[in-house]
């Protein structure tokens, strides 16, 4: 199981303040447990691994077969909880040179509509040239511009490449049960589609169809990452004391009344980064609002302690850092020896690179903890589906809580329509008249 030390929190926040929290963390279960929370239509996740049965995933992987057997890449289309999720599972499981040693036995999987680049666009279209890919296209609510727009270049593609009737075969779609143009175009098209529950929300997302498709696509075990997710939720009911979920979401909550308004996710693993930029997203998403919420930020180690490094250890103490440790790396790799010695290096010869790793990883702890920035630990053994569901669990599960004690509603986000609203009304689209004029005459 995964482990948590918040014993490096402190002087900031005792073991003894966070057990103190104890009945508050209670309530906040209690109201996720019997849905009398903000936002409670939104609550499916919290048991969603216990509700997958082995059919569902029969199915996931049968259409993840015909998608490896028919493409030489699959492009996964969709933003923010669409596509979040899987690429950070699939980055964290590939080889880190898996565009270099792709043995062809598995597609490329690429990812889409996750933003508005031209060129980004352009070069996908350019690499697919020729070639036979599929697309997931995922989106909840079925409309979200960036991963309609890409969708839309990426279908017309694959018809013009393969034929209308073949690429009906590769493409799938992820999304609503009744609402949203993904749909309509899935129903019509007779696309293979899966449903995004109604009450799993983006971000909640990545355990149901949205991430186990990409996932299994890319040749990964979701099986395993389900079994470490359902291992995670039994032992998220256990009361405070025993329960490192409410631990960590109770520790944050202090950290933040204390006025460390920002988390920094460290890792030590270049594999690692987009599990950050989940994490960003679920707890970002989740908290910031009504003016409040922790900012989480990243940084991958040690690269970034040439960078960052600085500011972590000298600048603005409103800042804490929660480390998550991979215990075994799936290789071994040691230093050899060298006779001339020029670099200095051989009192390392013999040792696992990974030695070296977790030294720079207790170095770098100690000193930004005398630098007064509090250090929570995650241990994770390997960096296996199984630990990444259970780490994926643990992070959805703490962030339900955290926002219970912050007292928002962890399951909308207004604050994302704003820049819709106005892109909208500056390309002029149908409907938006008077909002277009408005925005033109705050320009003049
Ligand atoms: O967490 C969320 O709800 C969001 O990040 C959404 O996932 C994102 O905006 C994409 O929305 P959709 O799936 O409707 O295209």
């Amino acid at each position: 199981m995964i482990k948590l030390d918040i014993t490096k929190v402190a002087p900031v926040v005792s073991t003894a303040d966070v057990n103190a929290l104890a009945a508050r963390v209670a309530e906040a279960q209690k109201a996720l447990e019997e849905g009398t929370c903000p936002g409670n239509d939104f609550l499916g996740w919290l048991h969603l691994p216990s509700s997958i049965t082995p059919e569902f995933l029969a199915d996931i992987k049968a259409t993840a077969a015909t998608l490896r057997q028919e493409c030489d890449a699959v492009v996964v289309a969709g933003i923010g909880g669409s596509y979040l999720g899987a690429k950070a599972v699939i980055e964290a499981l590939s080889n880190s040179f898996q565009w270099l040693v792709n043995d062809g036995k598995s597609p490329v999987i690429l990812f889409a509509g996750n933003n508005i680049g031209e060129d980004y666009l352009s070069e996908l279209t350019t690499y697919l040239k020729g070639k036979k890919f599929g697309v997931i296209n995922i989106s909840k609510s079925g409309t979200t511009t960036e991963t309609a727009l890409a969708f839309r270049l990426l279908k017309k593609q694959c018809e013009e490449q393969m034929g209308k009737e073949a690429a009906r075969k590769v493409i799938v779609a992820i999304t609503d049960a009744k609402r949203g143009a993904a749909r309509t175009c899935a129903d019509k098209e007779g696309y293979k589609s899966y449903v995004i529950p109604d009450n799993v929300g983006g971000r909640f997302s990545v355990l149901t169809p949205v991430g186990l498709l990409p996932i299994a696509v890319a040749g990964f075990d979701i099986d395993k990452l389900v079994a470490g997710a359902q291992d995670m939720e039994k032992a998220a009911a256990a009361p405070l004391a025993d329960n490192i979920i409410a631990q960590y979401a109770a520790t944050r909550y202090l950290l933040y009344t204390k006025g460390k308004k920002i988390e920094i996710l460290a890792n030590y693993q270049p594999k690692l980064h987009f599990i950050a930029e989940w994490w960003k997203q679920l707890f970002g998403e989740s908290e910031g609002k009504d003016k409040k919420g922790i900012y989480p930020a990243s940084v991958d180690l040690t690269t970034d302690l040439h960078s960052m490094g600085q500011w972590i250890q000298d600048g603005e103490r409103t800042i804490f850092e929660t480390v998550i440790s991979v215990e075994q790396p799936e290789h071994k790799l040691l230093f050899p020896s060298d006779e001339e010695n020029l670099d200095g290096l051989n009192f390392l010869a013999g040792k696992r690179v990974d030695e070296v790793n977790k030294m720079a990883e207790l170095g770098t702890q100690l000193a930004h903890v005398d630098g007064g920035v509090p250090n929570i630990r995650i241990a994770i053994e390997r960096l296996d589906a199984y630990h990444l569901g259970q780490l994926i669990y643990f992070f959805e599960r703490a962030c339900g809580i955290h926002c219970q004690l912050l007292g928002v509603n962890a399951f909308n986000q207004p604050g994302v329509e704003a820049y819709k609203k106005n892109m909208f009304a500056l390309l002029g689209k149908p409907g938006y008249e008077k909002e277009t004029e408005a925005i033109k005459a705050r320009l003049k």
